[in-house]
Formats: C-alpha cells, structure tokens, sequence
C-alpha cells in the first residue's frame, strides 16, 4: 500500500478524468406507449404483417419503424405497469385468478401487449463512443428495436438485458428506440405486472471499456492483516487492434477517503477479446457490514492506457463473512444469525410491479421494524435497487433464479443474475430455483441442479447455493446435490431428514403461508376475508408460531423464510373472486400490520411491547364472545376488562396468549412483565369518527424526480383516537411539483382504481404514495371526507 497523501493526489486527479471516461444515465423519462393486440396484428401496429426480418434497418411501417407517428401515444414514465391500469376482469380461468384478474396473460390479445418508444439524440461531439442500453426487466418477452434496427429478444420478464446500439446511432439527429413486450403468457402463477417495469439506463464509454456484465467483482477474505480486498476486473476491447495498458483500483470510506489501492496491473486484450485482472489491497481493522451496521465502501477501478484513465468504475461493497454450520446454522461475522425471513413477490398497493426506488426502501425499512433479517426474492431475479436497500438497511437476500432449467435461455438468465448482483454484500445465498416438481426427486433434476450450481461457483466461488424444494425427507433428485437444503412446508418432516442427513445444512426456505385480512375478525365467504388471527393456512401450509417454534428450537435449522411479507396481487388463497390478491402477507398490501406481524415482532425482536388484537369497537354486540389475542415477549401478562382482571397467564415459548372475553364497551388493558420490567398496553372503544390524519413516511425527500414517500391515512375521534373500523371515503388533493403514483388500503377484495385521487379506507386505513418532481419546493396534501374535519400534510423536496 502506498502512502494516503500522495493517494489522494493521484485520485483526485484521476477521479476529474475518470468523470468523462463513463457516463450512465437514467432513462426513465420521455417514452411513450400504447397497447398493441397480440392476435390481430392490424392493431399491432402491423407487427407480424409486415416483412421486417428480410432487410437490416427495414421494419417496415411497424411501430418499430423510426418513421412511425407516435404523437397520439400516451406519454408515460417508467417504471410503467400497464397491468394495474387495466380494469379488473372476471373470468372462470385460474392462471388469471393467479395473477389478480388483469387482463393480461393468454385470454386478452386486446391488452396483453404492450409497445414502448422513446426518442432521442446523442451529439455528433460523442461519435467515437460505444452507448450501451441497459433494460432492468420487462414484463415480458421483450423485443427492441433502434431506429428500425432488430436488436433482440429478453424472455425472462424478471431478467436484465444490455444492447450495444453505438453502431445504429444518427448523430445529432432523431433516434428512436421502440420496444413490444408480450405479456400474453405468464412465467409464474402470481401476479407479474406488464410492460417496463424496472428502469432503463444508458451508458457511454470507450471502445476499451470495463465489460458491461460482471466488468468488476469485489470480494473480501480475511487476512493477517486486517482484510484483504480482491478486486477483479475485466477489460473489453471493441476497438480494431489490439490493446493493452495498466489497471488499479482504491477503496475509499463512504465518505470518500481513501484507506487502500491496489498496485497497477498490466492487461493486454485482443480486438474483441477481454481480459480478466485480480487487483488485491488490504484494510486494516475494517468496518463490517452486518446488519445493524450495514457499513459500505467503495471500490474505484481505473483501466488506463498510456497513463490516461480510459474508464473507471465505482462499485459499493461490504466487508464481512458468512459461514454456513450444519449444527450451528448460520455465522454473519463469526455471530450466529437465526433466519428470520420473509419470502416476498415485488408488487405493491397503487403501483403494481412498477416500484420507484423509494417504495423499496419503504418495504425494507417496514420488515426490518418486524425483525426481519433476510428476505428471499421469490421467485425470481429482484430490480437492483432491492439489493441496494438491503445493503444500506442491513437485511440478507436470498436472491433467486426463476426456473431450474440449465438450456441456454435459462443459463443466460442465470449468469446475468449472478454477474449483475453479486457484488451486493446483502446476498448470503443464491437460489436456483423454486419447488419444480416435474424434475426435483429426479436425476434429469439432478443434472440441471448441478450444472446451474456450477454456473454459480465459476462466476461467484464467495457463496452457496440453495433450491427452495417443496419435497419432505426425500433426498433423491436435486437434494443429492444442494449445498444447503432448503425446506418449503413439510414440517413433519424436517427432523427426519436432519436425522438421515445430518451433513447437509438445513434452511426453511419457504414457511408458515398462514392467511389473515387486516381487521377482520369473523370470517366472510362473502367478500372473501379470513379472520385477522394466526389460525387459517392451506393444507400444506402451518401458522406462524408453528414453523417458528420448530426453528427456534432446533440450533441446526438455520431459521427460514415466512411466506409472505407482504401481501402480493393475485394467488387469492383460500377464496378467488372477487378476491384479487393473496391474503398470506404478515402486512398487507400497503405494509399496514397484521395481526400475525406482533407475533414474529414479539419473538423477532427484543419485543418490549403487548399487542392487544382485536379492537374493542363491537357497538350493538355487547355479550358477544370475543377471542382477545395478545403477542409479546413478556414472561406473563394479566388481562383487564373496565378495570377487572380476567386471569394472569404464562407465555409459552415461542407462543402467543389468548382470552375468551364477553364484550363489553370500554378499555381493555394488558398488564405484563418482560424480566422483571412492566410493560402496559390498552385498547379503548373509540367515538366515531372526527376527523382524518396524515402520517407522511417522509417529510423531507430530494427533489430529483425520483423521490417520494407513501402516506398513511387513518381517521381519529374527538379524543384524537384512532377508529379501527371506519371505511370513509376519502379524497385527495395535491399542490406543488409532485403527482399521485398510487392510491390503496389493502382490502384483497377492492376494485377500486389503483391510480385515482380517492380511496375508501379499509378498516381504518388507506395510503397514497407521491412522487416528487426535480426541484425544491413544498408539496402539501390535504385529504378530506364528507362529515370528517380534513387534514393537510406538507412535504419538503429539496
Ligand atoms: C408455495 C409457492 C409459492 C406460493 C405459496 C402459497 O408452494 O412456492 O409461490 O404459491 O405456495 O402458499
């Protein structure tokens, strides 16, 4: 290692260099869009009637033509689901009830594709340069075209994909890059969304460039001194001879300082060739990542040729180790670390799949505050910027492939996977796949498994694998092969395998599916809501507190992951319409709390906290027998009606409370003692309603156009008490640069309109999600409801 001053001097020359040696820039703005029709190609803009494979550049007069009039396409900005838009539809078909009955997938050529196009120019100043387009996920089998040019086809709805489109630019004039994706068939049986759903980038650099997938690994091993730090680098050459120059990298804080650098490495690449550079540096005493310090640097590669930075890239990595113990579970930094996971889809109320980044950090933040400490991405490659929440908040992944399937398609999918996210210090395991039946107990199965995990060690030798595999003690198939066996369900059968394979680690990859509507008490056939307790689970399935109780026992099982976090559209389990999505989240669809989330926050946590369920507003029910449920960690916990106590009782391990109570209006409070302190909670009857409040999850956002926040509306009673059971209508009003995005109450069984300015409250609560635009200035909200005194909530952008 040299030394930190003459460092700094070298990297803050090199850094204003390296400022013109690359560029990526967001593309999420200027596109316009417009359903197509996937069985009549009149109203697919000619695509499928026009001969546009037989010429290069040729596509006819398609709307991948650049010459085709889009001035009467809508202007939209991506993220972009079209699916959430649609109106609901019924029809008796399961794949649709699946997907939350929006007309995409196979019955609805009129909707289920959708075309994009984005003009653009690139000055004549950036000839010379490569420009690359980076396509985060398109929902789904996407075809792109630039100015009428085919460049190709993405299968995998959830898979990222680069196109180098330097060769087909015009210029300082008019470029158009069009893009069809095909949402009329599904790849999962939940809800997918539709369209370009993720972001979109582009990014510049020279012909002698980083590599565009995987271009830098950072890795870390401890050393004896400190830490060691591998950078490698992989240097493309697109130029038209031959090439070679030097290669180094430093570390810097995350405040920028530097605290290492690698030496300068010679590389040499043929035309069209790359090569791959190991550039090594240690750091004394280094900060960890670990989960609640999810400490952050950064690594800086610059390739230069001739002593000039020709590209440099900037990646954030984190410092710390994972040891998988077959009798001690997992070790984060040499700690043990129970799983306490969620398995989670990627929608949300209001947006659909279409998540600005800030909603991920919403959701992160919110199971974090449940105890959440690893979240698997079911089932499927997740957006990037789930990593980066992760990494930043201090929550592991378990980041999963979509299919066990080891043919090209499938492998490339896999490989981009792996390339894309493995320098995310969040990611503990990679999952080759989920519960494939056809193939799991067999050696066809076992075959794919073993040429995937090798993909998997070839490209990132730092962790292991898992399949998440819905078999019980059954080792023949994928199983033989696994690293660490994942368990999804069977229950019964977790100790039986432990005991017949006691060398193989063992992790509850997919638990509990237990299934509850927020604030719901008694069941309803009707509407389609099951009662809001830890007690309804489909055949296959448990409750929390069953699963949880089995890992917490068992210091070999590593902990699992609860199917799901959060509420998801489609898979309306156990009713379907006019059910439209899942009722397995421990939140629901807008992360509001379920009953279930105090019982994994009561064991999860150091749950220093009574949570008293249901409400006590029961008017006209008095004498009705009501199952009080109480989740907390307290040793016991003594229960009152109107000040008389109904029973002292001892907490289970691992348990919950409950007491059978005649209703009567009031307070009931619970009195309990967590070693030796006492904790109290109460619940009262409510008045009606007053008037609403508005509870911003951020008063301040930046005012970039990406930032914003979810809004939780609840309305409150003259005593400024929350009513759990109000379903006001309540309307929304906006000023200042910022738009509605999405509007939702986690009612699985609500048609209303995702992306309205209004929304009915669902047991007492609804949210709306804003998106700022780019520049400082107030936005204020004001919400208001016939009857009720309305509210008003000012957010800062700056
Ligand atoms: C699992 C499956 C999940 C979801 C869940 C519902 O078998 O992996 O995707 O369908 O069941 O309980």
């Amino acid at each position: 290692m040299r030394n930190i001053l003459t460092l700094l001097a070298v990297v803050a020359v090199t850094s204003c260099a390296a400022q013109n040696v690359r560029q990526r820039i967001n593309w999420d703005d200027g596109w316009k869009f417009h359903l197509g029709n996937s069985r009549d190609p009149e109203k697919d803009f000619r695509y499928g009637l026009d001969l546009i494979f037989a010429k290069t550049g040729d596509a006819g007069r398609t709307a991948a033509a650049i010459r085709f009039n889009d001035s009467a396409w809508e202007d939209v900005r991506l993220p972009h689901d079209w699916a959430v838009t649609l109106p609901f539809a019924y029809k008796n078909d399961g794949d649709l009830e699946g997907h939350g009955y929006r007309p995409t997938g196979p019955l609805f050529p009129e909707s289920n594709v959708g075309w994009y196009r984005k003009t653009f120019t690139v000055t004549k100043a950036d000839s010379g340069r490569r420009f690359i387009i980076t396509f985060d996920g398109i929902f789904r089998d996407s075809r792109i075209w630039i100015n009428g040019f085919y460049l190709g086809n993405n299968l995998g709805g959830y898979s990222n994909v680069s196109y180098d489109i330097t060769d087909f630019l015009h210029y300082g004039q008019k470029n158009v890059l069009a893009v069809r994706a095909d949402a009329s068939q599904y790849e999962g049986w939940f809800y997918e969304g539709a369209g370009i759903y993720r972001h979109v980038w582009l990014e510049e650099y020279n012909d002698l460039h980083l590599a565009q997938e995987g271009g830098v690994f950072v890795h870390t091993e401890d050393g004896k001194d400190g830490v060691n730090v591998i950078v490698e680098a992989t240097i493309a050459n697109k130029a038209l001879q031959a090439a070679s120059g030097t290669a180094m990298a430093y570390v810097t804080t995350r405040e920028g300082q530097v605290v290492a650098t690698t030496d300068e490495q010679p590389w040499q690449t043929a035309v069209d060739g790359a090569q791959t550079i190991k550039l090594t540096t240690a750091i004394n005493m280094p900060h960890r990542w670990n989960l609640d310090n999810p400490y952050l640097y950064r690594a800086v590669v610059l390739i230069k040729q001739n002593g000039q930075v020709i590209d440099s890239q900037e990646v954030r990595f984190g410092v710390r180790t994972i040891l998988v113990d077959k009798d001690k579970g997992l070790f984060v930094n040499g700690r043990p670390v129970k799983i306490q996971g969620v398995c989670c889809h990627q929608d949300h109320a209001g947006v659909g799949a279409a998540l600005p980044d800030f909603l991920q950090y919403y959701r992160i933040a919110l199971l974090k505050g449940m105890g959440t400490n690893a979240y698997r991405t079911s089932h499927n490659p997740p957006t990037p910027e789930l990593l980066d929440a992760c990494d930043s908040l201090g929550m592991l992944v378990l980041d999963e492939a979509r299919l066990l399937n080891s043919g090209p398609e499938y492998e490339e999918q896999l490989k981009r996977e792996i390339l894309r996210d493995r320098n995310h210090p969040s990611i503990f395991m990679w999952s080759i796949g989920n519960e494939e039946w056809i193939v799991q107990t067999s050696e066809v199965g076992k075959r794919i498994a073993q040429n995937q995990l090798d993909i998997v060690a070839r490209l990132d030798p730092t962790r292991l694998c898992t399949e998440a595999v819905n078999e019980g003690n059954i080792y023949r198939g994928v199983n033989e092969v696994l690293p660490v066996r994942g368990f999804n369900y069977h229950l019964p059968d977790i100790d039986p395998y432990r005991r017949d394979h006691p060398d193989q680690p063992i992790m509850g990859s997919e638990m509990a599916s237990t299934v509850s509507t927020r604030g719901i008490y008694v069941k309803d056939t009707q509407r389609a809501y099951v009662p809001d307790y830890d007690s309804c689970y489909p055949p296959w399935a448990s409750t929390a507190e069953q699963w949880w109780s089995l890992a917490a026992d068992r210091p070999w099982f590593m902990g699992g992951f609860a199917w799901t976090g959060f509420d998801y559209r489609g898979e309306p389990t156990p009713y379907s319409w006019p059910n439209i999505n899942s009722h397995f989240g421990i939140m629901d669809m807008c992360g509001f709390p379920k009953n279930v989330y105090y019982y994994y926050k009561s064991w999860w946590t150091a749950g220093d906290f009574i949570h008293l369920s249901p409400h006590w507003n029961w008017k006209g029910q008095e004498g009705r027998i009501i199952k009080v449920w109480v989740n907390t960690a307290c040793q016991d916990v003594e229960l009152y009606l109107n000040g008389k106590s109904l029973g002292k009782k001892e907490m289970p391990r691992s348990g919950h409370l409950y007491w059978f109570v005649p209703y009567k209006p009031g307070t009931l409070k619970a009195v309990g003692h967590l070693n030796g302190r006492k904790i109290e909670e109460v619940v009262q009857t409510t008045g009606p309603a007053a008037s609403i409040k508005l509870t911003p999850y951020q008063t301040t956002i930046k005012g970039d156009g990406f930032d914003g926040t979810a809004v939780n509306v609840t309305v409150v009673d003259a005593q400024g008490r929350e009513v759990p059971d109000a379903q006001d209508l309540i309307k929304f009003n906006l000023t200042g640069n910022a738009r509605i995005i999405g509007v939702g109450n986690g009612d699985p069984s609500s048609h209303e309109d995702d992306h309205g300015n209004q929304r009915h409250l669902f047991n007492g609560k609804c949210q709306i999600i804003l998106q700022g635009g780019r520049n400082a200035e107030k936005i204020a909200l004001t919400a208001t409801a016939e009857g009720l005194q309305p509210a008003t909530t000012e957010i800062k952008a700056e």
